[in-house]
């Protein structure tokens, strides 16, 4: 799944609010600037991508250029675990008219822009006004046992499924830091190519760092964390405790977020706020 066009500057990493977990600052946060904002000099032809401020997970060790974008989070009416899609405006970009779904959220400016690389900017999941299911579900071929035994494929997520994540632990790094699940989200009803790969974590970690934090306040609910699963590498889809990529441990990645094409590491409990050129959607 090479992209060719996807290439990105340095990360810049320019405020960090959760630094490991313990000792979580305060959110200082300016507002960052419009997502919509479009350089058009150096981006392709398209609509709505160019420089993009996002929050997202810390590239802790190989190749890839910087961290994953985070999926915020709330219950619906039923308790099931939902991601949040901004509402949808006709703005002026670069000249054109187009759409775009961001909103104020925890002191950051949200925009589904976070999500437009590695060709995913053409997944028709991605458009900012396609009226999909927002519910988180699970998918198919869990890597995971418990997700094996106790859910379907296609089951909306609900916490009482993870009653015991603050113990939870396989063959793959500590018990007790996060229990897992392989989750979509927006693609349950489209073609099996354009299903957006989730990794889901219901963390303590992440529940403790919330309760000072405003991004991680509004983006997390009940210490679940949700992250758009494509490595920024080479787009790859990283596991978290994935028994079926033992050498992670040989990386250190056993309690992080690792992707073994090329062993990229991602600490799923460092979020960041991060920048990087998004690409435009071909409409
Ligand atoms: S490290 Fe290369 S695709 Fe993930």
């Amino acid at each position: 799944m090479d992209d060719p066009y996807d290439q990105y500057p340095e990360d810049t990493d320019r405020r960090r609010f959760v630094k490991g977990v313990v000792g979580a600052g305060a959110l200082t946060g300016v507002v960052a600037p419009a997502a919509s904002m479009i350089d058009s000099l150096t981006a392709p032809p398209g609509a709505g991508g160019g420089p993009t401020d996002y929050m997202g997970i810390e590239k802790t060790g190989g190749p890839a250029p910087r961290g994953m974008p985070q999926i915020p989070l709330e219950y619906d009416d039923e308790g099931n675990l939902k991601g949040i899609w901004p509402e949808v405006e006709m703005q002026q970009v670069g000249g054109q008219t187009v759409p775009i779904a961001e909103m104020e959220l925890g002191g950051k400016l949200y925009s589904t822009t976070w999500y437009q690389y590695c060709g995913s900017q053409n997944n028709p999941a991605i458009e900012p006004d396609a009226d999909l299911d927002n519910t988180i579900r699970y998918t198919a071929n869990p890597a995971y046992d418990w997700q094996s035994n106790q859910v379907e494929a296609g089951d909306p997520v609900r916490a009482e499924h993870f009653s015991d994540y603050d113990g939870w632990g396989n063959v793959i790094g500590e018990s007790g830091i996060g229990k897992p699940a392989k989750v979509t989200w927006r693609s349950t009803e489209l073609e099996p190519r354009d299903r957006i790969p989730v990794q889901l974590i219901r963390s303590p970690l992440i529940e403790e760092a919330a309760k000072d934090d405003e991004w991680l306040e509004a983006s997390t609910v009940d210490g679940f964390i949700a992250i758009h699963n494509q490595c920024t590498h080479f787009c790859c889809v990283p596991g978290y405790k994935d028994p079926g990529q033992t050498d992670a441990m040989a990386y250190g990645a056993g309690d992080s977020i690792y992707c073994q094409c090329h062993q990229s590491v991602y600490d799923p409990f460092t979020i960041i706020e991060q920048d990087f050129i998004a690409l435009p959607r071909s409409d």
